[in-house]
């Protein structure tokens, strides 16, 4: 939430920040603000809602050429987006300029005692505090890092900071506590921002900061030390994808383009771990085979999609691996006192590796002596390092708000954990454990044939753009994918849509159907007769009350055509990996009916991509 983003060096600063906060808008999109410091002086622009605001106001009052700069993209927390609580906020004698992402939660006891002190603060935010605190240290430290350092120690919450003094015109300071900043190496040039993204036009080399530090970036060199100024450890990575990934590529919109990637996002994620003897080889996860022998249980902690991803994965551990397996949203996880042992894997799942709610279910977790295991998106993000081990999906930057190519990279991730555990402990499913490795592989080719075929789907969208209710059926691991399709439309179409496990139907959502209701129903392979004969019933109990039933089913499956008031055939593939099809139209279902609406489906009312705040 809130994209960040510092530069100096020797092109336009005003340039370089624009053209990152271009790339980060996803991460919010309630106002945008760019600092330059130039002639001596700080020059401060902002506006509330969009970047295109912001560029429009750059256009009528150009700010002075400099070489260093900041700026920054809004998701609001603290004060109403307007331009008053745009940021940079500046101090009262209008040389310090302050950005920031998170929630500082002792802002209101610093307020009042910087009130006390004379100073006038300007905005309703929490982050205004910390440019005055600024003001305050300045001089006495001596420079603008040590400042930084001084403040960070008075702060309490997640935070994000970046700084910078007029009097300092070559230095941008940076500051991370429970928020993502990463360091843009490049020559002669130095960049500073939430998420890779907003520099990999200008470097692939990053550097991954660690928890309370503080950097302080110059032109020809990066400082990094802890907030008491010790030096501080840093890991320097290399990008592994380039700045065509991070652009539409010709698409209307980034979920466009993402829905359409999925099947080489599957295909990435699979790569490398699939041996010529169709064993599976997960090294790089960091937990030994004999730690995961010692198991006896598996919870799984997510939030949004993620949390889809991991109810379905609880039936591909339990049926494969042949553990107990609980999945859990994080948010709630985090406040209960779940029985934890040294034997409990838990799994924390998320893309973007920020979401504060994850990240704390993480610590929660490691706590209580469980095993922990990331399954993340993001190199370099915060996750990863505070697990014990971590599966890199390779889904490439996710850049829509609403997640679509990395849930699917989410579900080669689980099943592969589930495989390779069934693996290394030696369950009785061995060969079917075999077959299923082996089908695993051909899915990229199966998500392809489902996007081939997408057409019907996009009309009978347009065909509901002002229906203002829909519902969502499955069961099984098709329960999961329902919620996700119900999910998608309330996010980008603002619909009232549910996803319920059709089994429930007749102890209460059955009310719910009337005359004309739009319900899509998730029907699992024929193969397993008993789930599938099960909701065919549900289908003409539904129909029998008026619904108008939206029907997703494998090729060929000639029972459900005379309930289906609309049939979409997707690929036949065995029950567990059958999400990986029937995701995909409910997916593209959404993007068209929202775009059908007229909105944005990249950004999304109210939302952001990552929730770095609880
Ligand atoms: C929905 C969506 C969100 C995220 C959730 C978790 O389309 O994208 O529900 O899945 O905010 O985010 P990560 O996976 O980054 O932890």
């Amino acid at each position: 939430m809130c994209g960040i983003v510092g530069y100096v060096g020797s092109k336009p600063a005003l340039d370089v920040v624009i053209e990152g906060l271009a790339r980060l808008e996803y991460r919010g999109y309630d106002s945008a603000g760019v600092a330059v410091l130039a002639e001596g002086g700080l020059a401060v622009t902002k506006r509330a809602g969009k970047l295109v605001n912001l560029r429009e106001a750059l256009a009528e009052r150009e700010l002075p050429p400099g070489t260093a700069g900041m700026g920054h993209t809004r998701w609001a927390t603290h004060g109403a987006p307007t331009d008053r609580n745009a940021h940079p906020h500046v101090d009262c004698s209008g040389s310090i300029a302050v950005i920031h992402n998170g929630i500082i939660e002792n802002f209101a006891a610093l307020r009042a005692e910087l009130a006390e002190r004379g100073h006038t603060l300007q905005s309703d935010t929490d982050t205004e505090t910390v440019t005055h605190l600024l003001e305050e240290e300045f001089a006495a430290a001596g420079g603008l890092a040590e400042a930084m350092r001084r403040v960070c120690r008075k702060l309490e919450g997640a935070f994000t900071l970046v700084a910078v003094h007029a009097a300092d015109p070559d230095v941008v300071v940076g500051a991370r506590r429970n928020s993502p900043l990463v360091v843009g190496r490049g020559d002669g040039e130095n960049f500073l921002a939430s998420d890779v993204a907003a520099f990999i036009a200008h470097t692939r080399q990053a550097i991954e900061l660690g928890q309370d530090q503080v950097v302080e970036l110059r032109r020809d060199g990066v400082t990094v030390t802890d907030f008491e100024g010790k030096p501080g450890e840093v890991t320097e990575y290399h990008v592994d994808w380039d700045v065509s990934a991070a652009e539409k590529g010709g698409y209307d919109y980034f979920m466009l383009k993402e829905i359409a990637e999925q099947p080489r996002a599957v295909a990435d994620t699979l790569l490398g771990r699939i041996g010529t003897d169709g064993r599976l080889t997960l090294d790089e996860m960091r937990i030994s085979d004999q730690a995961l022998r010692e198991i006896d249980k598996i919870i799984i902690v997510a939030c949004g999609t993620s949390y889809h991803a991991g109810m379905i994965a609880k039936y591909a551990i339990e049926h494969w691996a042949g553990l107990p397996c609980e999945v859990e949203l994080a948010s709630e996880f985090r406040y209960r006192d779940p029985i934890l042992t040294r034997s409990t894997l838990v799994i924390a799942i998320s893309q973007s590796g920020e979401t504060m709610d994850a990240l704390m279910a993480v610590r929660h977790a490691r706590e209580q002596h469980a095993r922990v295991l990331g399954i993340c998106n993001v190199n370099g993000s915060t996750l990863p390092r505070e697990c014990d081990g971590v599966l890199y999906t390779h889904a490439g930057p996710e850049i829509a708000v609403a997640s679509t190519k990395a849930f699917l990279t989410q579900l080669v991730a689980v099943y592969l954990i589930a495989l390779y555990l069934a693996q290394v402990r030696g369950t009785k499913w061995g060969d079917e454990v075999f077959a299923m490795v082996q089908l695993l592989s051909g899915m990229p080719d199966k998500v392809e044939k489902v996007l081939e075929t997408m057409g019907p789907v996009r009309e009978l969208a347009r065909s509901l753009a002002d229906e203002h209710c829909v519902l969502f059926l499955g069961r099984h691991v098709g329960y999961p994918v329902a919620m996700e399709g119900a999910l998608k439309l309330k996010e980008l179409a603002y619909m009232h849509a549910e996803g319920f496990a059709a089994g429930e139907l007749k102890h209460g959502p059955i009310a719910l159907i009337e005359d004309g209701l739009p319900v899509v129903v998730v029907v699992p392979p024929r193969a397993r007769a008993v789930l599938h004969d099960k909701i065919v019933s549900n289908i003409q109990e539904i129909r029998a009350r008026g619904a108008r039933t939206i029907v997703i089913a494998e090729e060929g499956d000639t029972s459900v055509q005379p309930y289906a008031d609309t049939l979409i055939e997707v690929p036949a593939v065995p029950t567990l990996l059958q999400p990986l099809v029937t995701t995909v139209p409910l997916q593209v279902f959404a993007c068209e009916l929202a775009t059908a609406k007229g909105h944005d489906v990249d950004q999304p009312r109210n939302l952001a991509k990552s929730v770095t705040v609880e």
